[in-house]
């Protein structure tokens, strides 16, 4: 039986994660932790829970020997477009929880997960199917936390056998926790104010490729990864992953099946679109569909329509 502890655990893919883990593997076997608890109280109460600053490793390192883990998802860190605006912050919260884990992991066995971007590539990353192994200089600090936080992952695995993993999350679209601060939140908030007023105003431009995927791939993929045969796995801490890519003209053009009046007009958040400009259009993601049998359900159309439906139902 897996002992899970989920650090960030009510944030976009925490609490999801936290959701289908405690359905998996019981809500005992589920340990969360976060920095609030005013939030998602079904999550908070549904079992152990602790109020932790994810650097704190050694309030940490007490949850994992008192609850036995062996598995970390450390999930906690400031995303991209909140990064850019108190850079100092960003490297401090993403690059001291993960180092605090890491140390955690090491000290008890424990195996760790730790979410990569697509924002660790940058503007001399080849665009189109970005291979899994290429040329990674992000220009946002984001970006660097990422890139440090591979290699960090890599260098824990390979000196001390942590048996570290991870994978790079493309723009994740949820509806039940939502995104803070992020470039892709634009894919997310589109639909919620299609029900709403049938108009978005985007703060991206209307070309603008980036890879997403839907919350149901992301967290199957989080959970898939750490219970694959590690000896599969050659690409521990930083796999591609790919289910669709589309700009904001089509993702538009997919809930007019739906919303036929939906309107969607323009006003460009320089910083954002400076980022979402210097990451990649699309993914290529061989290596994961080899190494653990990655395969994304989603695809534009079929996470629009359940995007579209799953908010009317609740919004009536
Ligand atoms: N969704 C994230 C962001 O926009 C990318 O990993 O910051």
């Amino acid at each position: 039986m897996k002992n899970i502890l989920i650090i960030g655990s009510l944030g976009q893919l925490g609490s999801e994660i936290a959701l289908e883990c405690r359905k998996r593997y019981g809500d005992d076997h589920v340990v969360l932790t976060d920095i609030r608890n005013d939030v998602n109280k079904p999550l908070v109460e549904g079992g152990p829970f602790y109020l932790v600053d994810a650097r704190d490793g050694q309030s940490v390192d007490a949850i994992v020997k008192k609850h036995n883990i062996d598995t970390i998802y450390h999930l906690a860190a400031v995303l991209s477009a909140r990064a850019e605006k108190d850079p100092l912050n960003a490297w401090n919260l993403n690059m001291g929880g993960l180092i605090a884990t890491l140390e955690v992991a090491k000290t008890n066995g424990c195996a760790v997960f730790t979410p990569s971007s697509i924002g660790a590539f940058g503007p001399t990353t080849p665009k189109q199917y970005t291979p899994q192994d290429t040329i990674q200089r992000p220009t946002s600090i984001y970006g660097v936390t990422k890139v440090a936080g591979e290699l960090l992952c890599d260098y824990y695995y390979h000196k001390f056998d942590v048996d570290t993993r991870g994978i790079r999350f493309p723009g994740v679209i949820s509806n039940m926790t939502p995104p803070g601060g992020g470039t892709t939140d634009y894919a997310v908030e589109i639909y919620y104010e299609a029900v709403k007023s049938h108009h978005y105003t985007c703060f991206l431009r209307g070309d603008t490729y980036l890879d997403m995927i839907y919350m149901p791939d992301a967290v199957q993929a989080a959970i898939q990864i750490m219970e694959a045969n590690p000896a599969k796995l050659r690409h521990r801490n930083a796999f591609n992953i790919a289910a669709m890519s589309f700009c904001p003209e089509e993702q538009a053009a997919y809930i007019r099946t739906h919303i036929p009046d939906f309107t969607i007009s323009y006003d460009i958040d320089p910083v954002k679109q400076a980022i979402a400009d210097s990451w990649p259009d699309s993914l290529e993601d061989y290596a994961a569909r080899v190494e653990w049998d990655w395969k994304p359900r989603f695809d534009l159309a079929a996470m629009t329509s359940d995007m579209l439906t799953t908010i009317q139902r609740r919004s009536e």
